[in-house]
């Protein structure tokens, strides 16, 4: 296996490089949020307030706002220029209203206990200083009965080309950085590439 290596800042700072990220990852987004949209509907969130961390370019969130037509979408993210980009996306929505982008921490999140129903995240986790602290504060802002459902990259040997693949955690690290967290309820699926957490049911 390879040595995990996290990352100095995981966070956009330059314009260039989240238009750039923006481009790359439309297309994966829009396969992606196929398993996000279709899961929160199994567990029949298709109403209320729905979270986005790491939102970045607001891609995912932009797609949930898209396919559940009765939600309100909030991204969160720590970058001035991502949210600059995502602001931008939201004009494809034929009603941006129903995303709105805040800055902020995923460890210190700027929201009040029990506000969402379902919390997302996808390709951030790897970059988050302390995960555990997000995922107390996922639970934190959770509604009682509300879902979550994250979504990264997994450590493999690929982790030698990639850097976003070395940063990222194993299955059984993630279990046990779980195991920490006030999260509870929780299973891990394990993929070749990616890895997800979610609400077991
Ligand atoms: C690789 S991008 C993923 C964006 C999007 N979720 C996607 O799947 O395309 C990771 C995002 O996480 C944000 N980020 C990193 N650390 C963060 C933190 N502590 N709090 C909030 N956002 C953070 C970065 O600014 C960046 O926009």
């Amino acid at each position: 296996m390879v040595k995990r290596q996290p990352f100095e800042c995981g966070i956009f700072e330059d314009m260039e490089t989240a238009e750039r990220y923006n481009e790359e990852t439309k297309k994966r987004i829009q396969y992606l949020s196929g398993s996000f949209v279709s899961v929160a509907k199994k567990w029949g969130t298709v109403t209320g307030h729905v979270l986005d961390v790491g939102t970045g370019t607001g891609l995912l969130a932009i797609e949930l706002a898209k396919n559940i037509p009765d939600v309100e979408v909030i991204g969160l993210d720590l970058s001035d220029v991502a949210l600059d980009v995502a602001r931008t996306n939201l004009h494809e929505l034929v009603q941006p209203s129903r995303v709105s982008l805040e800055r902020g921490d995923a460890e210190d999140m700027p929201f009040e206990d029990g506000t969402f129903n379902l919390v997302v995240s996808s390709n951030t986790l790897h970059l988050i200083t302390n995960p555990v602290r997000m995922f107390n504060e996922i639970h934190r802002v959770l509604k009682p009965e509300g879902r979550f459902f994250i979504s990264d990259f997994r450590r493999s040997w690929l982790g030698m080309v990639s850097r976003h693949i070395r940063a990222a955690y194993s299955p059984t690290e993630v279990k046990a950085l779980l195991s920490q967290s006030k999260l509870n309820n929780w299973k891990v699926n394990d993929y070749f590439f990616w890895l997800s957490i979610l609400s077991k049911n």
